[in-house]
């Protein structure tokens, strides 16, 4: 690739708390030829242009890079990146939406979804107990799972959970096409009816204003009872404090979060210790370095082609 004023493809990478090198290394190991900066020896904006590719950047230091001609996101939800007021947002901003993040997170939904709905959760607490006790699981086409967030992994979702036979509904902002065995509910008025006939539900929402606190008291309340929900969205999606009661008074019978509104959870927190809780510690889809410097070398060439990058954000949106 030719890029920069030099004829060089400029990477600033950003990613804290993590060796760097063997992300550098990924980037190199497809095109020797991209200079590759690891924060903070990105050099100065007079280099040349430049692409980010970032998680958690700190608050306005993609400004002071007026060489940045793009931004990638190391992961799917951009929240890290609009929590920065200084953000510049005249520039793409591009989602991670690589192959090891959809398989990622559809394997973690696979697994969730039969844990909840083979009761895992209640035979671990028998077995803590050495109760031998028969726990009988409806047949996984009297069973309807729902997946909130019908986007990049939304879809990806569906496609590993359809060979198991159950009964799939989604719910997205903008109504899609019919497919055959989903049933697709959107936007506010289509939520009432998703949640009311979905057993298991799913959510790899985007936090937004508009998704933020979107499960408390009253929409929990539309779950049929015994209903279970897995987040691996965003931790705002959730009031937890809503969600634990609807658990502890029986309307609700578990959840699998991997999200939190704080992260890391705080160790004394109550959720840790909740039996019919499954926690995890945000890992449902780790971004794969292979494949996502694939990923962005790939779209950085769409760039260079003028051509419209994947999964760009659109700011207006906030997704
Ligand atoms: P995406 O392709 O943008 O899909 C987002 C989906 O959410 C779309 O279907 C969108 O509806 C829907 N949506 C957004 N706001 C909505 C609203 N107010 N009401 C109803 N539906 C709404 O995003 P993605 O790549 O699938 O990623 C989704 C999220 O997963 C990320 O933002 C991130 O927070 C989370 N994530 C978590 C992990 C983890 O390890 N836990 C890993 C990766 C990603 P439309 O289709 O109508 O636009
Ligand atoms: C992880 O949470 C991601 O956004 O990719």
């Amino acid at each position: 690739m030719m890029n920069g004023r030099d004829g060089m493809t400029r990477i600033l990478f950003y990613l804290d708390g993590f060796n760097n090198d063997p992300w550098k290394q990924s980037l190199l190991d497809i095109d020797p030829a991209i200079d590759v900066r690891s924060y903070p020896d990105w050099g100065t904006p007079d280099d040349g242009p430049a692409y980010a590719f970032v998680w958690k950047p700190k608050a306005g230091l993609l400004k002071q890079y007026t060489n940045i001609k793009a931004i990638f996101s190391i992961g799917a939800g951009v929240d890290h990146l609009l929590s920065d007021p200084y953000l510049p947002k005249h520039i793409p901003i591009i989602r991670m939406g690589d192959e090891s993040l959809k398989e990622g997170m559809a394997e973690y939904m696979v697994m969730s979804v039969l844990m909840h709905h083979r009761k895992m959760p209640h035979i671990l607490n028998l077995q803590r107990k050495q109760t031998w006790q028969h726990i009988i699981a409806k047949p996984a086409n009297q069973v309807s799972v729902g997946i909130m967030g019908y986007g990049t992994l939304g879809k990806e979702i569906a496609k590993k959970l359809a060979p198991f036979g159950y009964k799939l509904n989604t719910w997205s902002k903008t109504p899609k096409p019919a497919k055959p065995n989903i049933t697709h509910y959107s936007g506010e008025s289509g939520l009432k009816h998703f949640l009311e006939n979905t057993n298991i539900i799913t959510s790899v929402l985007p936090s937004t204003p508009e998704t933020t606190n979107l499960i408390n008291a009253e929409t929990l309340s539309w779950m049929p009872k015994g209903a279970a929900i897995i987040n691996a969205g965003r931790g705002t999606l959730i009031n937890i404090n809503n969600l634990v009661d609807a658990i502890d008074n029986g309307h609700i019978s578990g959840a699998t979060l991997d999200v939190f509104p704080e992260e890391p959870l705080d160790a004394d927190h109550p959720l840790w210790k909740h039996d019919k809780i499954i926690i995890t510690p945000h890992i449902a889809a780790i971004t794969r370095m292979d494949s996502a410097a694939e990923y962005v070398i790939r779209n950085i060439k769409a760039i260079e082609n003028n051509q419209e990058p994947e999964n760009k954000l659109d700011i207006e949106r906030g997704y």
